[in-house]
Formats: C-alpha cells, structure tokens, sequence
C-alpha cells in the first residue's frame, strides 16, 4: 500500500517536473525570440539617432518606426517638444490624415520611447506642431541654411540616412559646414 502510493507520488512529480520544463522552454524560446527582434531594431537604427538608445526603450522605438514612419519618414523625437509628441499619439485627426490611435500598452512604450528623447516646451510656449517652427529643430540646426518652410520631405536631401532613421550621415556637400 505504502509502495503503491509513493510510486504515484513518483509519477506526480515527474509530471510536475515535465511541466516546469515545458513552461521553462517555451519561455525561454519566447525571450530570444523578443531579443532578436528588439536586436534587429537596433541594428536597423545603426547609431543614426542623436543618442545611443537604451534597451528598456528600444521596444518603444521599434513601434515608434512601425506606426509612425508608412506615411512619412519617422523624425527623430528630439527635434519637437515633448507635448507636441504626446499631443499627436492621442489625435487620430492628424494633419488632414485620419491615423488609426495606438493602443495601450504600445502606446505607452512609444511615450517612454518619445518623452526620453524630447525636451519639454518652455513655460508659455505654443506648441509647434511643424519642425519649421520648432525651436528645437533650429538648435539642432546652426548655422545650417535651411530651406524655407522646412518640411518633413525636405530632410533627405542633407540626411541621405533619413528614411533608415539616421540623421548623423549627412550628405558629402554638408560633411564639414562650418568651411
Ligand atoms: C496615414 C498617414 C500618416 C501616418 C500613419 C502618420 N502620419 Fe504624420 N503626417 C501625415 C501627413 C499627411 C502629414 C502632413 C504632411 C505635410 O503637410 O507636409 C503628417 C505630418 C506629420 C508631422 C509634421 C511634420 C512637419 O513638421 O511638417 C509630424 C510631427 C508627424 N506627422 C508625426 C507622426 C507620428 C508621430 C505618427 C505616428 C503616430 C505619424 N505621423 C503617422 C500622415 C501620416
Ligand atoms: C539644408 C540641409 C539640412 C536639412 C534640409 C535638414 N538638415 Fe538636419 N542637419 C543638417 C546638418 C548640416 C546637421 C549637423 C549640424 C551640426 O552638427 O552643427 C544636421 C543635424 C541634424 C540632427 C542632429 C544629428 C546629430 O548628430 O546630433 C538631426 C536630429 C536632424 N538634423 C534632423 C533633421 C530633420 C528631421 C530634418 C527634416 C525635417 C532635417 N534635419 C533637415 C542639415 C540639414
């Protein structure tokens, strides 16, 4: 009697030892597949941002470039204020355009994403909703001669990167401005 049972106990745990192990590798199979991915944003967005972006935001940013870049190029965060961004995550009205609103949580991970790489506006400043009237844009801009409006469509013509979100590679006629 006492044999019998203590097989059964054998049996019970092994099972619960077989389960542990599936759950253990499914898991493990789901993190290297999110690691590859969250790798391969990484390596589509080389170094071309303004800053080397962490890897608690990289999700973020992969969705940001998923969502906001069918249309037009994705423009790097820092060149508008911090409202300005959340502003448009929130507006389906965009521009004339109708955009289907991201969702949460996604819709958070692109804020983090967003908020980190922007600065906020100053006190009483308007919103900009065009980098042609973004102070932020013109800082990261000296003594660049700009066209005038600036649009989004005009960047690729001194960031032959911009459509692959990098805007470090400036085109040859632009690598040394200040000569
Ligand atoms: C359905 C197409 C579409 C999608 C998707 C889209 N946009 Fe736009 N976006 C537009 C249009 C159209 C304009 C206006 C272009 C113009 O007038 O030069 C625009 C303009 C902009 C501008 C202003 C650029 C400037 O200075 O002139 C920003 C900023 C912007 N979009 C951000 C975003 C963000 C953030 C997302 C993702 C949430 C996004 N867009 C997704 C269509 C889209
Ligand atoms: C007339 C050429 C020109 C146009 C148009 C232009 N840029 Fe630039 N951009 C430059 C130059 C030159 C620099 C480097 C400025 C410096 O370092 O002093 C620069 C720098 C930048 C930077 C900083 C990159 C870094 O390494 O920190 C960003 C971001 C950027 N531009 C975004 C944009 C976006 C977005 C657009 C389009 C809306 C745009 N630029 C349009 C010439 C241009």
């Amino acid at each position: 009697m006492l044999k019998r049972k203590s097989r059964r106990k054998v049996r019970r745990k092994s099972i619960g030892l077989f389960l542990v192990v599936l759950v253990w590798s499914l898991g493990m199979g789901w993190l290297l597949a999110f690691a590859s991915n969250a790798y391969s944003a990484v390596l589509t967005a080389e170094i071309g941002t303004v800053d080397v972006v962490p890897a608690k935001y990289q999700i973020g940013q992969e969705l940001y470039l998923e969502n906001c870049s069918t249309c037009h190029i994705a423009l790097p965060p820092a060149v508008l204020p911090s409202q300005t961004w959340k502003n448009l995550l929130q507006d389906s009205q965009h521009y004339g355009a109708t955009l289907k609103p991201l969702v949460d949580p996604g819709r958070i991970l692109v804020w983090r994403y967003i908020s980190t790489f922007s600065r906020p506006q100053k006190k009483d400043e308007r919103t900009p909703y065009r980098v042609n009237s973004s102070r932020y844009f013109k800082a990261l801009h000296p003594q660049v001669k700009l066209p005038r409006p600036v649009k989004i469509g005009s960047c690729v013509a001194c960031h032959p990167g911009a459509s692959k979100y990098n805007f470090r590679r400036l085109s040859s006629e632009w690598d040394n401005p200040k000569e």
